[in-house]
């Protein structure tokens, strides 16, 4: 069993990879600034093998503290979506490309590092399959951050990234901005879904699957060392308007289609998996059971809205 360290381990990802770290065996520490609180790590305090850090990863000294006796690090701090970076571009470089630098230069010798990048590092892709072999062009800033911290890493040795799809799923730190995530709570507690760019076609992964992938690199860290991967499934590519039938088809609501929308990444392109499926990874959550498993999971969110509804 490992020592491992996980930076942004109380974020809607970072909760679930720590439950299914802690759940593989392994010993968590999670360093977080906590930017949107720490209660999805609420339910891992009575483990004794849980500890938390609370800490900017951009604080040499605090990360030095962390990294200290770690076998593995997961490296998931960062200011995440374009909507978050063009908000706060300062603090988004200095997070995702600072952080990472400051994280590389206290990491120990020996230490693997597993990054969390993301598919916004593709940019438009002309027509076909994305893979891995292509040449990354990101449209936006958090796109840019991302690939950057993202060569980093692999320069540096002893890393394995991989570029995950759109999360999607219940997390103990709720994220209801993500396409599924969105689409399901505006139809069951609003009643209505509006779609722009209806045919645009995207890519997701299940947040446990995710969880899966950071085990999954950690197990069979010695075939991955160096690489990047695309990490989701060929199953789960599909349009916005067939995400929304889905839901239609187990919550009735009201569908409507909006003019263009803004989606600075211009995701529009269906992802290969063949390289991580080639190692012996497949995702096991569907669309079809994300969707059941967030219908049920919005009566329990007190998030506010955007029209500010409780
Ligand atoms: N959610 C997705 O769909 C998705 C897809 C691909 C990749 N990713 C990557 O996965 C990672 C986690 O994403 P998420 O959806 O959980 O986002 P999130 O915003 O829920 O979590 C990010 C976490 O990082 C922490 N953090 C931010 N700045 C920090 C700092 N300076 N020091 C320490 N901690 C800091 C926050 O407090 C938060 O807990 C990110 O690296 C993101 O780029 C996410």
């Amino acid at each position: 069993m490992a020592n491992v360290l996980i930076t942004g381990g109380a974020g809607y990802v970072g909760s679930v990879v720590a439950g299914a770290f802690l759940g593989a065996g392994h010993t968590v520490t999670v360093l977080d600034s906590l930017e949107s609180g720490g209660q999805g790590l609420l339910g891992y305090v009575a483990n004794p093998r849980f500890r938390f850090e609370r800490g900017d990863v951009r604080d040499a000294r605090r990360v030095r503290a962390a990294v200290r006796g770690q076998d593995a690090i997961v490296h998931l701090a960062a200011v995440v979506g374009f909507g978050a970076c063009n908000a706060d571009p300062h603090r988004a470089e200095t997070v995702n490309v600072g952080g990472t630098h400051a994280l590389l230069a206290a990491r120990e010798p020996g230490q693997l590092l597993l990054y969390a990048s993301t598919g916004s590092v593709y940019g438009a892709v002309p027509a076909g399959l994305c893979h891995e072999g292509l040449d990354p062009a990101p449209l936006s800033l958090y796109g840019r951050t991302k690939l950057k911290a993202e060569r980093m890493v692999l320069d540096s040795g002893n890393a394995t990234a991989f570029r995950f799809a759109t999360a999607f799923g219940v997390s103990p730190r709720m994220r209801v901005d993500l396409l599924i995530n969105e689409f399901v709570y505006s139809a069951k507690r609003r009643g209505f879904v509006v779609v722009y760019d209806r045919e645009a076609r995207r890519t997701f992964i299940h947040v446990r699957d995710m969880a899966r992938a950071f085990l999954f690199g950690l197990e069979r860290f010695s075939s991955m060392n160096g690489e990047v991967y695309n990490a989701g499934s060929d199953r789960l590519n599909l349009t916005k308007d067939e995400i929304a039938q889905l839901i239609l088809r187990r919550h009735h609501y009201f569908l409507t289609y909006g003019p263009a929308g803004a989606d600075e990444d211009r995701r529009d392109y269906a992802v290969s998996y063949e390289k991580l499926s080639a190692l012996g990874f497949d995702t096991q959550v569907t669309i079809e059971e994300g969707i059941d498993e967030l219908l049920r999971a919005v009566d329990l969110l007190h998030h506010r809205g955007p029209f500010g509804e409780p």
